[in-house]
């Protein structure tokens, strides 16, 4: 299905005019811009409509029911964009069926000192060191109370990036304290445990300590679904172990994945990489649906899969949805291809699940698993 006039004039507007100025500033004062810009389209109905009228896509083949919550369709924007929920109120605009916020932290957090965002154009990925900054769970909990977001709405959960929470108890209260701010607004919840960036590492990749993590999430008795968000470096035994310890408790999905530390897996020689932290886009794809491909043949339905890491195109969503996800994240391909590329991925999709022979993605979910090459 060949994408409307108007967007194709946006994305060759973004690629040859706004992209290459864009990509000579500093990549963090560009998104400040950008969330500045979002926020003034967002607050006028005006421009709202418009800019539904420009970028949206919809389409009943696209909608879908996940972990009981309803999604107009399955393309999400992931988390780490929108860090203190202040495009809650365009992004449906934009196209995104649901975002995810965050990650939010227990108490505020300045991050880790700047620079801390770089691109990597010729691997189509960022590199990313933010540290976990937002403005803390009580200020971005009171932004969200009481609006009507138009979408659902998730809550990535991480502990505070500080020496303060590097003891699990102390992080563990942190999480908590984040899920407890959001117990009327999310629809659902994050628990990630895979920031590359924050002070003491990973600590809740270990079995014994997430086991802990989760028992406490487990006796908040919240009514949301809860996924976790892994990371793409995790071996295997790593993963069976994380599943073992899910297994036990009230979780409902996994994200796969988040940002990658390891750019040699991406065949990216460390000479190459710009700064410090994770990275991003095409350079996780490939870890990101290996342990997607994996996990869904483990599990096969037990969770819901997100599929996170590398989605640039409507192929790229649809080969994530036949590895077994149930909805997508992007961030990086927006920021490569334009804000176009949600409606383009959405229409894109539609037409490669009746190309198939799909009435929905549901039926699509997992059906690639074991394929040639897959
Ligand atoms: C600038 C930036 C900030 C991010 N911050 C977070 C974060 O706070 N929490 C999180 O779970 N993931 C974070 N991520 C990871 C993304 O959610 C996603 O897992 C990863 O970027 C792969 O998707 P992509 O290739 O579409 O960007 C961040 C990614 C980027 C690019």
């Amino acid at each position: 299905m060949r994408d409307p006039f108007s967007t194709r004039l946006i994305e060759a507007f973004y690629r040859r005019a706004a992209k290459p100025l864009l990509f000579r500033a500093d990549p963090e004062r560009v998104h400040d811009r950008f969330t500045a810009i979002g926020r003034v389209l967002a607050s006028i109905e005006l421009t709202r409509r418009a800019t539904r009228a420009l970028f949206r896509f919809d389409d009943p083949v696209l909608e879908t029911v996940v972990a009981g919550i309803r999604f107009a369709n399955p393309v999400g924007l992931a988390a780490g964009f929108d860090k203190n929920a202040q495009l809650w109120n365009i992004l449906p605009d934009v196209g995104f069926g649901f975002a995810e916020f965050g990650s939010i932290t227990g108490r505020p957090c300045a991050g880790n000192p700047k620079p801390r965002l770089w691109r990597m154009p010729e691997h189509e990925a960022l590199q990313v060191y933010y540290g976990l900054k937002n403005d803390g769970a009580a200020v971005i909990a009171a932004r969200l109370h009481g609006v009507h977001p138009r979408m659902p709405i998730g809550v990535s959960a991480a502990k505070t990036n500080s020496p303060e929470t590097a003891e699990p108890d102390a992080a563990i209260a942190d999480y908590r304290a984040v899920l407890d701010a959001f117990r009327d607004i999310a629809d659902y919840y994050t628990v990630n445990i895979s920031c590359p960036n924050a002070y003491g590492g990973q600590p809740f990749t270990d079995p014994a300590l997430l086991d802990r993590l989760m028992s406490a999430v487990d006796t908040g008795s919240y009514l949301q679904p809860i996924f976790v968000k892994l990371s793409p470096d995790l071996d295997d035994a790593q993963q069976d172990a994380i599943l073992e310890v899910l297994d036990g408790h009230r979780v409902h999905g996994i994200v796969c994945t988040n940002l990658t530390k390891d750019p040699r897996s991406a065949g990216i020689a460390p000479e190459r990489v710009p700064g410090r932290g994770g990275i991003s886009g095409r350079a996780v794809q490939a870890a990101s649906e290996h342990q997607l491909s994996r996990i869904w043949q483990r599990t096969h339905g037990k969770y819901v899969l997100v599929g996170v890491g590398g989605v640039f195109t409507a192929e790229d969503a649809y080969r994530k949805i036949r590895l077994g996800a149930s909805l997508v994240q992007l961030i990086t391909g927006m920021v490569y291809r334009g804000p176009q590329v949600i409606g383009q991925i959405n229409r894109g999709l539609a037409a490669l699940l009746r190309r198939d022979g799909f009435s929905s993605i549901t039926e699509a979910v997992g059906v690639g698993v074991g394929e040639k090459g897959s």
